[in-house]
């Protein structure tokens, strides 16, 4: 359930403004704004989500909880913002951490205004990531999402299709990449279903997060109508895990 109850702006496709900020040049009124956009846009909570939670009710982010849950280590992180005539219409945060021979750098958060998204917003705001020093030594990308479109979303990063993802991949790095995680929400939760080799299973972790999956289910059935869903079924308080390797070169910044 989104909130469209604002009037949309009368747009073009290029009145869209695209920025991304380095961790620490975010200041507190930016944050702010991600913080209402996302408490307003997000969704609601599922009926079994533990108390206090209320079902029903928004799912709601103070700028703080915001840069504490997904922005954790501020040096290594990002914030990809998108405008429309001056109002933030969405935001991805990212932030990175040292994995392997380079960095794992994760989309902690990803909201578009309900009156704004399929026009390729939170693919933008994820593909700009690319243009900015903070994406030079990432060597895999990851989100973990209920949302089918904001996984396709981080898949479009290499113009991918969903269907044609690297499954083999995720399976060898998921549960490692989580592991030595910086944000807690990622750190802490168990790779399930196709990662303990369940036949069948789905390619997902129990981040414990009951938003209400009314919405992403019924996308998840377009998806899987169209044979284009390889991740497996959504279950309650579980979110799609998919991870890209990032091909050298990939960052769009000039060497110095
Ligand atoms: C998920 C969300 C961020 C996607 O934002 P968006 O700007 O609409 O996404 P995009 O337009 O970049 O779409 C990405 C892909 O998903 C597809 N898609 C988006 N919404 C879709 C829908 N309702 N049904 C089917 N496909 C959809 C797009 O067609 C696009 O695929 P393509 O490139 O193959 O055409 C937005 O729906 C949202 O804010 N949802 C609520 C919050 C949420 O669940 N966030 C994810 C948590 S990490």
């Amino acid at each position: 359930m989104v909130d469209t109850s604002g009037t949309a702006a009368e747009f073009a496709l290029n009145d869209f403004h695209y920025q991304v900020l380095h961790g620490p040049d975010v200041d507190e009124e930016q944050l702010k704004a991600c913080a209402i956009l996302f408490s307003k846009n997000y969704g609601v909570w599922a009926a079994n989500v533990p108390a206090p939670l209320k079902p029903g009710a928004r799912v709601r982010m103070s700028a703080a909880k915001l840069r504490q849950e997904c922005m954790p280590d501020l040096d290594n992180s990002c914030l990809s913002l998108c405008f429309l005539h001056g109002e933030l219409v969405g935001h991805a945060c990212a932030t990175k951490w040292l994995y392997d021979e380079g960095c794992a750098g994760w989309i902690t958060q990803l909201v578009v205004d309900a009156r704004y998204r399929r026009r390729h917003v939170a693919t933008e705001m994820i593909r700009m990531l690319k243009r900015h020093p903070w994406f030079k030594d990432v060597t895999i990308m990851g989100i973990a999402s209920s949302h089918p479109a904001a996984c396709n979303a981080l898949c479009n990063l290499f113009d991918g299709k969903v269907r044609e993802i690297d499954l083999a991949f995720i399976k060898q790095h998921a549960a490692s990449v989580l592991g030595c995680s910086t944000p807690r929400f990622l750190k802490n939760a168990p790779v399930r279903g196709a990662f303990l080799g369940i036949p069948g299973g789905s390619y997902s972790a129990d981040t414990s997060f009951f938003v209400d999956h009314a919405e992403p289910l019924e996308i998840l059935q377009t998806y899987v109508a169209e044979e284009k869903w390889p991740f497996g079924e959504l279950l309650d308080g579980h979110e799609f895990l998919v991870l890209l390797s990032v091909p050298e070169g990939s960052c769009c910044v000039e060497q110095a």
